[in-house]
């Protein structure tokens, strides 16, 4: 059973599917591996992650692997109509619909929950939420559950702290495989896809200010940099302030930042990071966009009221005219801009993250009833085969240790 816009539109998506499918070899030969072994075999599993081409064929190989999957998005508006249509007319269970409300959002979380999954992969944390909260009764049936990032994970953590964590979540984002290559350079090139073809303006010589200098903030930055921006960070954080600083960017304040800004994108997975305080001080014209997970990072309900007049400057763009007559212009309604304001990340990096999300949902599959109800890290041996894959995918060949420098380095 599907709720989805519109079942004509899955030819489209297929296409999409299909291209991803091309680009992303670790996890074809995942599927292959899944077909013969079925480790999902007779299991339910519910999964949130942004529902675009990529997170549709992470889908199909979890079903290649026996799986009955029940599949939403994890955020109104980055899920693409087509390929959910296309899941859908491949008789896979789906219940998204870009746009929709934040309470049409929350009906699809529980409508994959009610099934009573076995295994839940989440991105972000709302499921794993809702299942504590609302569904307690249906926890007993699940094995466990993957957590896709920083903020699901940063959520995850505060429930460990306090007890209240039920059953074991694997920590996807922390596998080197994840972290170094999507939140880096994922995020850093799709940031920029988002900006730049949402805004069609030019980033060279423009003042470019990113709030964090995590995984994601260093490629933000990078690709910034890259494309002949004035780099502006800020930190709260003074060792990541300091490698920000030795990386060669200005490193300031926001309230000082806020003056000089021509394109603004806050990635820190806090929230407030531009608020109320830094709107009087902006640029006329200024951009404001969001990569973080959630659209708290960006105070968009203060913007609603010191506005006089808002409008629709371009498709996806929102201007906000300020009673001294300057416009501020928001993207996406600072939502995350690479998924809300483009497709997301490169199916190549995707390619990794999710091997690590099925890689992961298999050791949990197979680790049944033997892990406690707590974070759970990502084996090592699986973020090594990964990379070995990949490698092997890139035609790239390296050394191996010799008994000796094994010996010689404790290994
Ligand atoms: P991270 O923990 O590596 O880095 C976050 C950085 O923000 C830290 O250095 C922290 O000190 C800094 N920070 C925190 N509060 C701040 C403030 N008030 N002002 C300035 N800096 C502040 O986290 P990571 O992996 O970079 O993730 C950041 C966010 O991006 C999370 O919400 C994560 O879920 C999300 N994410 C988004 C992706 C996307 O596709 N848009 C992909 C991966 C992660």
């Amino acid at each position: 059973m599907s709720k989805i816009k519109d079942i004509k539109l899955s030819p489209s998506g297929e296409m999409k599917i299909k291209w991803v499918e091309r680009n992303m070899p670790v996890l074809r030969g995942i599927g292959e591996d899944f077909k013969r072994i079925k480790p999902f075999a007779g299991m339910k599993v519910a999964l949130s992650v942004h529902l675009e081409a990529k997170t549709a064929y992470l889908c199909r190989v979890m079903e290649m692997g026996g799986a009955e999957m029940y599949v939403t998005g994890s955020n109104p508006l980055s899920t693409q109509d087509d390929v959910a249509a296309a899941l859908a007319a491949g008789g896979m269970n789906v219940f998204a619909e870009y746009g929709c409300s934040m309470e049409r959002y929350e009906e699809c979380l529980e409508e994959v929950l009610k099934v009573g999954p076995n295994i839940i992969i989440d991105d972000g944390g709302d499921l794993v939420h809702l299942i504590h909260t609302k569904y307690a009764d249906l926890i007993p049936n699940v094995i466990g559950g993957c957590e896709e990032t920083t903020t699901g994970i940063n959520r995850l953590k505060i429930m460990s702290k306090a007890g209240e964590l039920k059953f074991p979540m694997v920590m996807v984002n922390d596998a080197d495989c994840k972290h170094m290559f999507d939140n880096r350079y994922g995020t850093g090139q799709s940031v920029w896809d988002g900006i730049c073809r949402t805004t069609n303006l030019i980033v060279a010589g423009k003042y470019v200010v990113i709030s964090g200098y995590g995984w994601c903030g260093k490629g933000v930055t990078l690709r910034a940099k890259g494309l002949g921006a004035k780099v502006i960070v800020t930190e709260t954080d003074p060792v990541r302030a300091l490698e920000a600083v030795m990386d060669g960017y200005e490193v300031m304040p926001m309230a000082e930042a806020a003056k000089i800004g021509d394109i603004f994108c806050t990635v820190t997975g806090g929230r407030d990071i531009i608020t109320a305080e830094h709107y009087p001080l902006m640029k006329d014209g200024a951009i404001l966009s969001n990569a973080g997970h959630f659209n708290i990072e960006v105070d968009m309900d203060a913007l609603e009221k010191m506005a006089v007049e808002k409008y629709e400057a371009r498709h996806n763009i929102q201007g906000y005219v300020m009673p001294d007559g300057r416009t501020l212009f928001t993207i996406a309604e600072g939502r995350l801009v690479n998924l809300a304001a483009a497709d997301g990340h490169p199916a190549e990096i995707m390619d990794m993250s999710f091997a690590i999300q099925a890689m992961s949902a298999q050791f949990l599959a197979e680790n049944r009833g033997k892990l406690k109800a707590d974070v759970v890290a990502v084996p090592r041996e699986i973020d090594e085969d990964v990379a070995r894959r990949k490698l092997k995918a890139m035609g790239v060949e390296i050394d191996s240790l010799s008994r000796e420098q094994a010996e010689y380095l404790g290994k």
